[in-house]
């Protein structure tokens, strides 16, 4: 997939003129390597890298790129790429584009700048600096050992300590490489390191662990200097699932840190865990990431994370080993990301005070308070209240979902360390009287990566339930894409993800977040094949269930689709095709039935309201996932896989076809809405069938009139499979539906996230029933694809180029999209006026738009200050086929009349 680069670089010449007479007004910025702003810790060897371009001309492009990455700044000041120069490479790449320099080594720094071409060839100024450094790329390269607190109470958080000298040269640079087994928090001379919470984060740790890197230059000093480290459970050892047995480990939590610490004469000083490190209990006596966590102020040592502390109690710590791999940061950390003041505090009953929120979020609470010494304050957490006003904590099944704190008497500022909630209120009891609103704050916590999607329209309903997908998607995004953030279970559940995926993209920037869990995915892989249901692959044994397993496909698509990552598919290329393989090998005569036929097929079309039957649906995404798998070995160049997957989703389809489609009653099993999406969403049914699948489907909606009754599955594919078949109308009807089964009706009781049943007001209030599930909220794609018109280009992925089509409909007024794409951002904004629309576009430079107006009243015209887009007067936009239009980068401010 290389090729293009070294090609391109062999014919152009690459010898250049030393001064530009010329530049373009051109700006770069957001140089980011792996997707990260100056990141440390990169295993890569080819590391990729990307830029954006300020240029708000039209037709802004990029013709050419040059890259310098050189070992100091100094040499790059020179325009001297010691480490590599691109030479003038003609390309427009300016995404993904792979460090093709001297190889790498461990803890390499590397600086890093580039210029481009314009499109009328004239080169920018050479961008600011920027850098990255390499991980540790061998094992060999950590010089510590593991160590733990020993094995008689195993998972009992404790604190870690060890004092070091520096002596009185000046620190040029330090770096920490750290990681835990459970979570750790690490803290040089008293002050906690880095903003990451709940760090390592949850990996398949059977196979791997990630380790992090943080500058700490700052934070050491001449002479003395104390590293300390607190420990907890997690997802490491604190048992996970409903069942709560399981776990990677019984214990005891362990530590692996190493400080490498440069000195002004440029020698390097390293200190690694050992057995010359002591532990003791910390005052956390009891952490679990379902239950809880429970802190004695009582049992804190003031200082113990200082030099001069007096450890001679502790005990010496024990070497520990750890058989999986120590892997260098690829997820994005999890940090605090906002905070929420309550809206309310009750009293329901003496001296229980309850918090509300105002909106399900998750994270914990921060509590500040002051009471007796010896007193216990209890934090109970819950979605939901009681009739009475105290919290509702039944459908977080085994989940306590309680923090404790005991007092020493004095006045605390307390938030938890080693767990997480998913909630809405809070009850307090133990308070002496009855506290202020704000003494308890909610602390938003969520993937680090940025929300790059808002969208506004002129409809308050359909902005209230994009709303609540967002808060689905903020809660769940947290290590893994997780079903739910608050019972028995937060697993990375793979149908929940692979459904919800493009909505998640047009929300977030997921290129990362996506690529990691992809390895979790690969890491529970099966020889034989089959993935699992959920990953990191625990609780649930494969393989994996129709609509589930797929997601390893799906996932490396979606990604190629918006960020335009092409890695993704490389790196994933054997995990899809194995699995793909094992559903084909597992089939007789093409149909792929998951357990035994006649007997439980899976989970289906999970919680729909009309279940359809679940046999079909193994074969429908057999056919699916091989299609999609011959398009991406088509994008690698692998033409006979490319073409043996098409032949095989194709004859899959054919048998499923032949199967399921009942020739008499011109249906599918089940005659539901699922049945009859599924097969027209993935292509199995034939052209010529169409139309009578889509009367059934339509029928069906009618007969329901005008509800979806879907499942996660069929959920995917309702509104834009009826806005594809010129039911556009039928669509927006169901958007706006306020009764059960709808997006509205959750709305309308009151949901402030998307809810895991349609009816999850009226049913089960014990057991499966979560208010924070964000699969049902994958409605939200269709609302950027036909809403705003923001649709993607397979030809062009990533955004490099971006069909708009926006379908006004029923009474929408108006809409507003703006998103960030790996270009810059790309705004969609339109009005109607009447008869007329007014359309404003802003195109990221570097990229185009396909404009493809919607017919308001025939005969209408696209124009832009009285020019006509149709005659080629608009500059910057030229007609294309069937009342299209092609759109070079920048802003355009349109009229259809
Ligand atoms: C989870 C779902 C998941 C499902 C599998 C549930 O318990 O919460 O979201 O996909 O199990 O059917």
């Amino acid at each position: 997939m290389k090729k293009w680069f070294l090609i391109l670089a062999a014919v152009v010449n690459l010898s250049l003129p030393s001064c530009d007479t010329s530049q373009a007004p051109v700006g770069l910025y957001d140089l980011l390597c792996e997707g990260q702003e100056d990141p440390l810790g990169i295993d890569r060897l080819q590391p990729e890298l990307q830029w954006k371009i300020k240029d708000s001309r039209r037709g802004a492009a990029q013709t050419a790129f040059q890259l310098l990455v050189a070992s100091s700044p100094a040499l790059l000041s020179g325009d001297q790429g010691d480490l590599w120069d691109s030479g003038k490479v003609e390309s427009s790449r300016s995404v993904h584009v792979p460090y093709q320099g001297a190889p790498l080594a461990s803890g390499q720094q590397l600086f890093w700048k580039v210029r481009v071409w314009d499109q009328e060839g004239k080169p920018s100024a050479w961008s600011e600096t920027a850098s990255w450094e390499m991980g540790l790329l061998e094992p060999a390269d950590w010089k510590g050992s593991w160590v733990s607190r020993g094995t008689d109470t195993p998972c009992r958080s404790a604190f870690m300590r060890k004092e070091v000298e520096l002596g009185d040269q000046q620190i040029a640079k330090a770096r920490l490489f750290v990681t835990g087994l459970g979570s750790y928090l690490f803290y040089i001379n008293g002050n906690k390191v880095g903003n990451d919470l709940l760090t390592p984060g949850w990996t398949d740790f059977r196979k791997r662990v990630e380790y992090q890197v943080y500058d700490v230059t700052d934070m050491l000093k001449e002479g003395a200097n104390a590293l300390g480290a607190e420990l907890g459970s997690m997802w490491w050892s604190g048992g996970l699932g409903w069942q709560g047995g399981s776990r990677y480990s019984e214990g005891p939590l362990q530590l692996m840190a190493q400080l490498e610490v440069t000195l002004e004469d440029g020698s390097m000083t390293r200190f690694v865990t050992d057995t010359t490190w002591k532990w003791h209990d910390s005052p956390v006596v009891y952490d679990h990431i379902y239950h809880g966590e429970t802190y004695d102020y009582n049992l804190e040592l003031p200082g113990w994370n200082e030099p001069g502390f007096d450890d001679a109690g502790w005990q010496t710590a024990l070497p520990a080993s750890y058989g999986g791999l120590l892997s260098a940061p690829r997820f994005p950390a999890l940090r605090e990301q906002m905070e929420i003041t309550p809206i309310a505090l009750t009293e329901p009953l003496p001296g229980e005070y309850v918090f509300d929120l105002g909106q399900n979020m998750v994270g914990w609470a921060r509590l500040m308070a002051q009471v007796p010494k010896g007193d216990t304050l209890t934090l109970r957490y819950a979605e939901l209240l009681h009739d009475d006003g105290t919290v509702a904590q039944e459908n977080l099944r085994s989940a306590k979902v309680t923090d404790r704190i005991i007092s020493n008497g004095e006045s605390f500022v307390w938030e938890p360390r080693f767990t997480y909630h998913g909630f809405r209120y809070v009850q307090v009891s133990g308070l002496k009287e009855k506290p202020e609103l704000t003494a308890l704050v909610g602390k938003v916590i969520h993937t680090s990566e940025p929300f790059i999607g808002s969208f506004e329209t002129s409809d308050k309903l359909v902005n209230a339930i994009y709303k609540n997908i967002t808060w689905g998607q903020r809660g769940n995004f947290f290590t893994v894409p997780t079903d739910c953030p608050q019972r028995d279970e937060r697993l990375g559940w793979m149908g929940d993800a692979q459904i919800f995926a493009p909505t998640a993209n047009f929300n977030m920037q997921l290129n990362r977040f996506w690529s990691k869990w992809m390895t979790d995915i690969a890491d529970g892989q099966d020889s034989s094949g089959f993935v699992c249901d959920v990953n990191p692959a625990i609780v649930v044994g494969g393989p994996s269930k129709p609509g589930w397993g797929d997601a390893c496909v799906i996932i490396p698509w979606m990604t190629w689709r918006y960020f335009g990552d092409t890695r993704i598919i490389e790196d994933n290329y054997a995990v899809m095709k194995k699995w793909v393989d094992y559903m084909h090998k597992q089939s007789q005569e093409l149909i792929y039935i998951w357990g035994e036929k006649g007997g439980w097929n899976g989970y289906g079309d999970w919680i729909a309201v009309e279940p359809t039957p679940s046999e079909p649906i193994g074969t429908a995404y057999f056919a699916y996932s091989a299609a999609l798998l011959s398009r991406m070995a088509g994008i690698l160049g692998n033409s006979t896989d490319s073409l043996h997957y098409a032949e095989l989703s194709a004859q899959v389809a054919a048998a499923y076809q032949s199967r399921y489609w009942d020739q008499d009653s011109l249906k599918y099993p089940g005659g539901t809405q699922t049945s009859n999406l599924l097969p027209l969403a993935f292509g199995i049914t034939p052209a010529g069938l169409r139309d009578q699948v889509v009367t059934n489907l339509v029928e069906n909606i009618k007969a329901k009139e005008y509800h979806p009754t879907t499942g996660f599955l069929g959920t995917g594919y309702i509104l834009p499979v009826l806005s594809e078949t010129g039911n556009h109308d039928i669509a927006w009807r169901l958007i706006n539906q306020t009764t059960y089964p709808s997006w509205g009706y959750m709305v309308e009781k009151g949901a402030t996230s998307i809810w895991e049943l349609w009816n999850s007001d009226s049913e089960r209030p014990e057991g499966m029933n979560s208010r924070n599930h964000f699969a049902l909220g994958c409605v939200g794609e269709w609302m950027w694809n036909t809403l705003a018109g923001v649709n993607l280009c397979d030809k062009e992925p990533g955004f490099k180029r971006v069909i708009i089509k926006p379908r006004p409909v029923g009474d929408l007024q108006w809409v507003k999209a703006q998103y960030d794409t790996n270009y810059g951002i790309l705004a969609v904004n339109w009005k109607r006026e009447g008869e007329r629309l007014k359309l404003s576009l802003t195109i990221p430079p570097n990229t185009s738009a396909v404009i493809i107006p919607p017919t308001l009243k025939a005969g209408a015209v696209l124009k832009e200050k009285g020019k006509n887009a149709g005659a080629a007067e608009i500059e910057g936009i030229t007609p294309g086929e069937n009342g299209s239009f092609t759109a070079l980068a920048g802003s355009y401010e349109l009229i259809l009349e």
